[in-house]
């Protein structure tokens, strides 16, 4: 908890969290206490409450707190909380806690709207959320003072209603699995400070990635995209299409699953100009050459056994039959590509593809199945391509009839 009034709610996310069968570590800052009593969070949790660094019966609470815990929750969330943890600062016990685990972390936040809309909020709420922490509200409804609008906290069914799903313990249906995730747009060299790039987020990649190692599997991601690493994936940062096909080459015959979701150049300038193309030069002549395509030559290479997953980024515009032609042209990937799925999209279509947080895509496998799944965020379409790979790999090793 941190100091906010509406620090009183927090009572009742603790009773239900307890009831709920979690066995729950109060922490309060300085301020909090000034709104609700230390002792009624002593009574109710599952041990006394804390809310000082110092003059414990322990010397260092907030490792064995952020450590020992499953799930950070901060219920009610204040502006100071929200930037010193975006910022990194560890000035009281709650702070340090949250520096001090590895564990998911779910805050809501409660505010005045002009505190919750100024600028330095927004920027440190984005920064935690790239960073992977979870939020829950704030609401729009009464404020302290009677004022109405956003800030309000979220309510504490809808808290423990988050937690739980945070907790909720996870398929683990890809343990032992190892993964290879391709993700993020290639950049290719023109000069010193020019390239050739494309829109690709890695949003879609990322999501896989984190999806797979969430169910247990051992993820590898070679990514060309700034976006952060999901937790318990390693992470191999690439730039351009003959780095990524370096790192992929290396890796790849040790993975039972191979998903090629980069955006991978398919040309490049031949030459690199050292230094930077000056105007005064005139107009160059950029002279490109092919790549090489990374998923044809694992197609072509790999071993009995491996998935091999790779993308279609299709920009269909409008037309008659935009499945059909979705369709076709993924089928044609699969076969040229000697794929086992090709998971197709249509870029031009609104809400999907590039840059988007959502997606929608039409998986299609070497064994004649198809899975159209329509527009939904990209960790549930992430989800979606998982089940795929994992149905299409259970059908190869045990095929009807046999
Ligand atoms: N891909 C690759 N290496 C390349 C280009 C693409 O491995 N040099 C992979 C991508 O990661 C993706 C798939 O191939 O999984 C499809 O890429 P795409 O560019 O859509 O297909 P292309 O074969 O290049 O066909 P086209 O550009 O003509 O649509």
């Amino acid at each position: 908890m941190s100091g906010g009034i509406a620090a009183y709610k927090a009572v009742e996310v603790c009773r239900r969290l307890v009831d709920a069968g979690a066995h729950v570590s109060p922490v309060l800052t300085r301020a909090a206490t000034r709104f609700v009593g230390e002792l009624t969070f002593s009574a109710l949790a599952s041990e006394p409450a804390r809310t000082s660094l110092w003059g414990n019966d322990e010397p260092i609470p907030h490792t064995r707190l952020g450590q020992g815990a499953d799930l950070v929750v901060v219920a009610p969330a204040t502006a100071r909380l929200i930037g010193a943890y975006a910022a990194g600062i560890s000035s009281d016990l709650l702070t340090a806690t949250l520096l001090a685990t590895r564990a998911p972390v779910l805050l809501a936040p409660a505010m005045h709207t002009e505190m919750w809309e100024h600028p330095a909020v927004v920027d440190n709420i984005a920064t935690l959320r790239r960073r992977g922490v979870h939020l829950v509200g704030p609401d729009a409804g009464r404020l302290a003072g009677g004022d109405l609008g956003y800030g309000r906290l979220a309510a504490p069914e809808a808290i423990v209603d988050a937690a739980t799903a945070l907790l909720a313990p996870s398929r683990n249906d890809t343990r032992g699995l190892q993964a290879l995730v391709t993700a993020g747009g290639t950049r290719e060299p023109i000069d010193a400070v020019r390239y050739i790039g494309n829109r690709s987020s890695g949003k879609q990649g990322h999501a896989i990635a984190s999806e797979l190692a969430s169910r247990g599997a051992d993820v590898l991601l070679v990514t060309a995209s700034e976006l952060p690493g999901p937790p318990g994936v390693e992470v191999e940062r690439v730039e351009t299409a003959a780095e990524m096909h370096a790192a992929v080459t290396r890796a790849a015959a040790e993975r039972d699953l191979v998903v090629m979701s980069a955006a991978v150049a398919d040309f490049r300038p031949k030459v690199t100009v050292a230094g930077k193309l000056k105007k005064a030069d005139g107009v160059p002549e950029v002279i490109l050459e092919q790549t090489p395509d990374i998923l044809a030559e694992l197609g072509a290479t790999r071993r009995p056994g491996q998935i091999l997953v790779g993308f279609a980024a299709e920009a269909l515009g409008p037309g008659a039959q935009p499945e059909e032609r979705l369709r076709e042209f993924a089928e044609g990937k699969l076969r040229a590509k000697r794929a086992d799925l090709i998971v197709a999209n249509d870029v031009s279509a609104p809400g999907v593809g590039f840059a988007h947080d959502t997606n929608a895509v039409l998986i299609v496998t070497a064994d004649g199945y198809h899975v159209p799944v329509p527009l939904a965020d990209k960790g549930a379409i992430a989800a979606a391509v998982v089940d795929a790979a994992l149905a299409y790999g259970s059908r190869r090793s045990s095929p009807p009839g046999r």
